[in-house]
């Protein structure tokens, strides 16, 4: 079966081709990172005025690159929650009229879930499995039981991961959006030259919880305070030293995470799953099969939505047409521990 999916939920202009949720035929991304760029930031009202501009070219490319035409799709999958309201709707509509018109099946997708998908298109793990999302706008540490079943352990409590590595580099002018920048110029930065604090494990209810507040004000605010005192107050030792405590907050709470379950699997999802420090410390995760989407399937892309959504197409699950959008998170109820 020969999936559209479409991803407008944020900044990104995605569609793809997958077919029998393994064989991705295209997966066109058109960014707009350039035109909110002099805004240091995604601005709602532009990202859906281009997602409203750039649709119909997006899926005219992506039917192209997979050598089809319309009359090949077999169902329709957008992104319909959560994201940017505005955005979201130019997808959902553009699918929901696509579908109707082509008389083929239209189901509306989750991102969260499509994220913590990604990597089982091209590296299926066996259920169940330690997911963890890690974006723009989410961290997650989940049980993933199978790809519509979730139980939440873990979730952000106030800056999601991306979120933090953006404002940093905001912040110092590193440019825009800080993950990238901040990946690359920690490549030829001292990790020690500042000893940022981590929060500790909460004790309690929910210790998988994860907080980037406190180490956003620590490198935003008080860098002279937590300097070693000798390494350059370099942007690629501020970058290091930074992605160091980043991802060490998190890996603190996956290492808890997968002894307290059991699990020996892991798959990881989101923008921030391409980070490389991040990706080479799960590879150490000893005894434990790790999964990460490929680069392009980490940030936002249309092949997740067809991918996952021919999972639940399969089963005989699609949508009505009157299904609309959603900004709000509606995927998990924390139900860990
Ligand atoms: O998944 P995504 O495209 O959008 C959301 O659903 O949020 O993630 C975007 C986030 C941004 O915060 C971006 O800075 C971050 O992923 N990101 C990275 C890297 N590449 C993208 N963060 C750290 N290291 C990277 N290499
Ligand atoms: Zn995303």
């Amino acid at each position: 079966m020969k999936v559209l999916g479409i991803e407008t939920s944020c900044d990104e202009c995605s569609v793809a081709v997958v077919e029998d949720g393994k064989h991705i035929l295209s997966n066109v991304v058109a960014t707009q990172i350039a035109l909110h760029t002099p805004y240091q930031g995604v601005v709602p009202e532009i990202a859906s005025r281009l997602h409203t501009e750039w649709i119909s070219q997006v899926v005219q490319s992506a039917l192209d690159q997979a050598s089809m035409t319309v009359k090949d799709v077999e169902a329709v999958a957008v992104t319909n929650r959560p994201g940017l309201l505005g955005a979201l709707l130019v997808g959902v509509n553009f699918a929901k009229g696509f579908a109707a018109t082509l008389d083929v099946p239209f189901i509306g997708i989750d991102h969260i879930r499509a994220h913590l998908y990604a990597s089982q298109i091209e590296q299926p793990l066996e259920y169940p499995y330690l997911g963890v999302l890690v974006s723009g706008g989410h961290t997650v540490i989940c049980k993933v039981n199978s790809y519509d079943e979730i139980d939440v352990m873990g979730t952000t409590i106030d800056d999601a991961i991306g979120e933090a590595f953006d404002k940093v580099a905001k912040h110092h002018g590193f440019g825009y959006p800080g993950g990238v920048i901040i990946d690359r110029l920690a490549q030829n930065g001292d990790p020690l030259a500042f000893l940022f604090p981590g929060p500790s494990l909460q004790k309690g209810d929910h210790p998988y919880d994860i907080s980037y507040s406190g180490l956003k004000t620590a490198v935003i605010n008080q860098l002279d305070q937590f300097w070693n005192g000798t390494s350059p107050k370099t942007p690629e030792n501020i970058a290091a030293s930074f992605q160091r405590t980043a991802v060490g907050i998190l890996m603190k709470r996956i290492r808890k995470a997968l002894e307290d379950t059991g699990l020996t699997r892991l798959a990881a999802g989101g923008g921030v799953a391409a980070n490389s420090l991040l990706r080479s410390e799960l590879k150490k995760l000893e005894g434990i099969e790790v999964a990460f989407p490929s680069m392009k399937l980490c940030t936002d892309n249309g092949a997740m939505i067809a991918g996952l959504a021919y999972r639940y197409l399969a089963d005989g699950i699609s949508s009505p047409l009157d299904t609309t959008a959603s900004a709000r998170v509606t995927a998990f109820k924390k139900s860990y521990p």
